[in-house]
């Protein structure tokens, strides 16, 4: 067998290959593999198994129309720290690269997912596009960070939300072109607003009415396993839903159900709580319950936005935000994970935000075709 390590450009296909993962990229990147089937750029989907639950995998791909991942890559769910599970991810990007020399792999966004693909089609020379790109929360404690930096400065395309995220690639000076293109998850909640609409019956399965209700999502690791921020956040989240007399609906990733019950906090999700708890559901049916909340509490990047959306006031249950343009508009307000009284106090604010006047901040909907068209003319150089 040959021990050269790279693929030669001339030998390469004039393909995108598509790399996913977690439940955040499948929804952000559905519309990006939609839009380069529509222009007829070959591609194909790497899925490096990173989430595997049905409701954040399989029942994804179906909500979503998309095509059946090319490639799967097994045994990372049993991995337990971010090398173990980025080194798997890796080697199994690196082997569905070499079997398919595409010219370009399309990552998103910040997951150990997303610097897997990037860094073994960096290694092999294929071209790579980074979707997201130039976001920062300047907070070395998070995984997300370190992945985010790292894929931008290794990144031949760089694919902006906005002109803000533009600004810091330049000041960073990443070698890679920069384009604005806006951000994909815009179009993917427009193409998928409607859809729920016409077929989630989340609200009369949980007995929900519009408005009536805060949806609350807490997964990132630097709040669920530290046990004093997990607490604060289920304190402060009940609190403020006895004080507004409305229910929150905790929609609660595996990792969050897990730390509740390791942590002994079970009794802070109980019948007398004020909070409602649920596993991760449906796609569509996230979608319409965030449509008809009346506020939003989160600590995800991608669900702060799909708020803004949406028009949903959001409370984000972290210390600093990579979407500072939602904190301006008075859209979105940080409350320090740490504290139930912040989390309470800015949850009454937001009950008072006005939803009338906030910009477009993340584009017009139309990112995945102009993420598409310039692949397609970066396969074709
Ligand atoms: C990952 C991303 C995060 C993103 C999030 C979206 C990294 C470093 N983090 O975090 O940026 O916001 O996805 O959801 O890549 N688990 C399941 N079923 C699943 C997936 C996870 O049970 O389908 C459990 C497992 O116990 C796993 C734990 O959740 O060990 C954490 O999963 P992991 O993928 O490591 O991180 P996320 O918290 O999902």
């Amino acid at each position: 067998m040959s021990d050269i390590k790279f693929i030669d450009r001339s030998d390469m296909a004039k393909e995108v290959a598509v790399v996913v993962g977690t439940r955040p990229g499948i929804i952000m990147m559905a519309p990006v593999i939609h839009a380069l089937t529509e222009l007829g750029v070959p591609n194909f989907v790497i899925h490096t198994g990173q989430h595997y639950s049905p409701a954040m995998d399989s029942e994804l791909f179906e909500d979503l129309r998309l095509p059946k991942p090319a490639f799967h890559i097994e045994d990372v769910a049993g991995k337990k720290t971010h090398a173990g599970q980025t080194a798997v991810m890796l080697e199994g990007c690196e082997a569905a690269l070499m079997e398919r020399r595409p010219r370009l792999v399309l990552v998103n966004g910040d997951a150990n997912t997303n610097l897997a693909g990037a860094l073994a089609a960096r290694k092999l020379h294929v071209g790579v596009g980074h979707i997201e790109a130039g976001e920062r929360s300047f907070d070395w404690r998070m995984p997300e960070e370190h992945n985010r930096r790292i894929m931008d400065h290794i990144s031949e395309l760089l694919f902006a939300s906005g002109e803000k995220a533009a600004a810091q690639l330049r000041k960073e000076s990443v070698p890679g072109e920069i384009h604005v293109t806006g951000n994909t998850i815009v179009d993917a909640s427009l193409n998928h607003a409607n859809l729920a609409d016409r077929h989630s019956d989340a609200l009369n399965r949980i007995g929900l009415e519009p408005g009536s209700y805060i949806l609350a999502t807490s997964h990132r690791e630097e709040n669920v396993d530290v046990p004093g921020n997990l607490e604060a956040i289920l304190r402060g989240i009940g609190e403020a839903a006895r004080s507004a007399d409305l229910k929150a609906l905790f929609l609660a990733h595996p990792r969050t159900v897990k730390r509740i019950e390791q942590f002994g906090l079970a009794d802070l999700v109980g019948p007398d709580s004020g909070i409602v708890m649920r596993e991760a559901i449906r796609y569509l049916d996230f979608i319409k319950l965030l449509k008809s909340a009346r506020i939003v509490m989160t600590d995800s990047g991608g669900v702060q936005q799909e708020a803004y959306i949406h028009r949903r006031p959001t409370v984000t249950m972290r210390k600093n935000t990579e979407w500072t343009e939602t904190l301006e508009t008075g859209a979105n307000r940080l409350a320090n994970p740490e504290s139930a009284q912040e989390i309470r106090e800015a949850a009454l604010a937001a009950l008072g935000a006005d939803i009338a006047s906030w910009p477009d901040i993340f584009g017009d909907g139309q990112a995945a075709k102009k993420i598409a068209m310039i692949a397609k003319e970066f396969v074709d150089r």
